[in-house]
């Protein structure tokens, strides 16, 4: 469930008429409601109610301070990524013992940042990582909280580009080299082991294969407390998809997902961690652009945005379908059409949508693309030198944007050229 409604014809956020952010912020921008935000964070925090545990959202999905914030004052944690993300969220006043950090190519400054900013683990991906982040806290006089990535070779039957638990993705240790690699994290004077990581996916539409790595996490366990390991956290990743389409079939919810996971996790005393992103933030979002031709083709007609591929890469990048849909519903009677739906960048990749069915729309005419929340804006570039667009947050009948439009002046004033030249 989101809060982009129609009312009277209109499409809102929450209790705003989207055209009346578009009148003021001018189009294409991205819009979030405070309101899904919370809910989507709260339905996976009440799942997993009557077990220790901590939602880490997956800052990936959509990393404005504003977001970060709203969630991180809600009680989350933060997953993060990256040095600038890690940034962000500390920007945001999350605290560093609720930040995990994942990522399989952390770099020496970003592990000595999160060491001293304070952070609450790492996923730690390889061996020569391992290494790596040894030496640092041993450098800084600390030690290192870490679980281990374990990729469990599960097929999670999504997306070829964002399926990341079979054993040829680049993620984590593969599960069966898992004790050799936890005897030696419990050699290294500047490493603390706390638990087992596992992510095998995003957009995952179905909950066995969660579970099929959750049960092999859950014997892995056993053999490391065996080994003498003090397991007391897991973090079980994200994942958890959503319906992009209204039609289609829903995937699981929450609340299915925590009592799977208490199910197989519940008795091992451990404190749960879940990162989800786009759960919480996709359908929280929209994309809303303008009409700017509609052009005539060769038996198709063309539906020409001023939003393109460097704003939204999704549907470029993994064929993703977004539901796009007129920000003022037609009016009885109103002209069918169909259209291919194309941004103005020069490539045929820079297309949102083959042949589809909508009410005619003329130029000028707003359209808002659904879910577009999550993996939207943090995915943009300034690719054809097109300035990334706004992020505007809504809360109840206000809004205020949280990401400007830069002037084109603000984008080539990045650029110097050489006194030389
Ligand atoms: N944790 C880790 C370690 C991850 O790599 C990811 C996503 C997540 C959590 C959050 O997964 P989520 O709950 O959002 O599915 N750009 C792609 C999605 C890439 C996902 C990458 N990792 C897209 O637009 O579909």
């Amino acid at each position: 469930m989101d809060h982009f409604l129609y009312r009277d014809g209109a499409l809102y956020a929450e209790d705003v008429p989207v055209s009346e952010i578009a009148a003021q912020v001018g189009t294409p921008f991205y819009v979030y409601s405070a309101a899904t935000l919370t809910r989507h964070f709260r339905l996976f925090d009440e799942a997993l109610d009557g077990i220790d545990h901590l939602v880490c959202y997956a800052m990936k999905a959509a990393s404005n301070l504003a977001i970060v914030k709203l969630l991180g004052d809600l009680g989350a944690g933060m997953d993060v990524v990256s040095g600038g993300e890690y940034a962000r969220a500390r920007a945001a006043g999350v605290p560093g013992e609720r930040i995990v950090f994942s990522g399989v190519g952390k770099t020496r400054e970003e592990m000595r940042a999160a060491l001293t900013g304070g952070i609450r683990q790492f996923n730690v991906e390889s061996e020569p990582e391992l290494e790596a982040l040894n030496a640092v806290a041993l450098d800084l006089g600390t030690r290192a909280p870490i679980t281990i990535r374990v990729n469990p070779d599960v097929d999670a039957k999504t997306h070829a580009k964002i399926a990341t638990g079979k054993s040829e993705n680049k993620f984590g240790i593969p599960i069966a080299k898992a004790r050799a690699a936890y005897a030696q994290a419990a050699a290294m004077k500047g490493i603390e082991v706390v638990g087992i990581d596992v992510h095998i996916g995003s957009q995952l539409t179905e909950l066995a294969p969660f579970r099929a790595a959750y049960e092999k996490v859950a014997e892995l366990t056993q053999q490391l407390r065996a080994d003498g390991h003090n397991i007391r956290r897991l973090d079980l990743g994200g994942g958890l998809g959503i319906p992009y389409t209204r039609s289609n079939e829903a995937p699981p919810l929450p609340t299915d997902y925590g009592a799977m996971v208490k199910e197989v996790l519940g008795d091992l005393g451990c404190e749960i961690e879940i990162e989800p992103g786009r759960l919480i933030a996709g359908n929280a979002g929209l994309l809303v652009s303008s009409v700017i031709y509609v052009k005539e083709g060769e038996g198709r007609d063309f539906l020409i945005l001023d939003a393109a591929m460097n704003d939204l890469i999704r549907p470029a990048m993994y064929d993703a379908h977004h539901d796009i849909v007129p920000v003022n519903e037609a009016a009885p009677g109103a002209l069918p059409a169909r259209y291919d739906i194309v941004g103005p960048v020069c490539e045929s990749g820079d297309t949102f949508a083959k042949g589809r069915d909508m009410p005619a729309l003329a130029p000028n005419e707003l359209v808002a693309f659904r879910s577009a929340g999550a993996y939207g804006a943090v995915m943009a570039s300034e690719y054809n030198s097109r300035p990334l667009i706004p992020e505007v947050l809504v809360m109840g009948d206000h809004f205020a944007v949280i990401r400007e439009r830069p002037s084109l002046e603000e984008m080539l004033n990045r650029d110097s050229i050489p006194v030389w030249l």
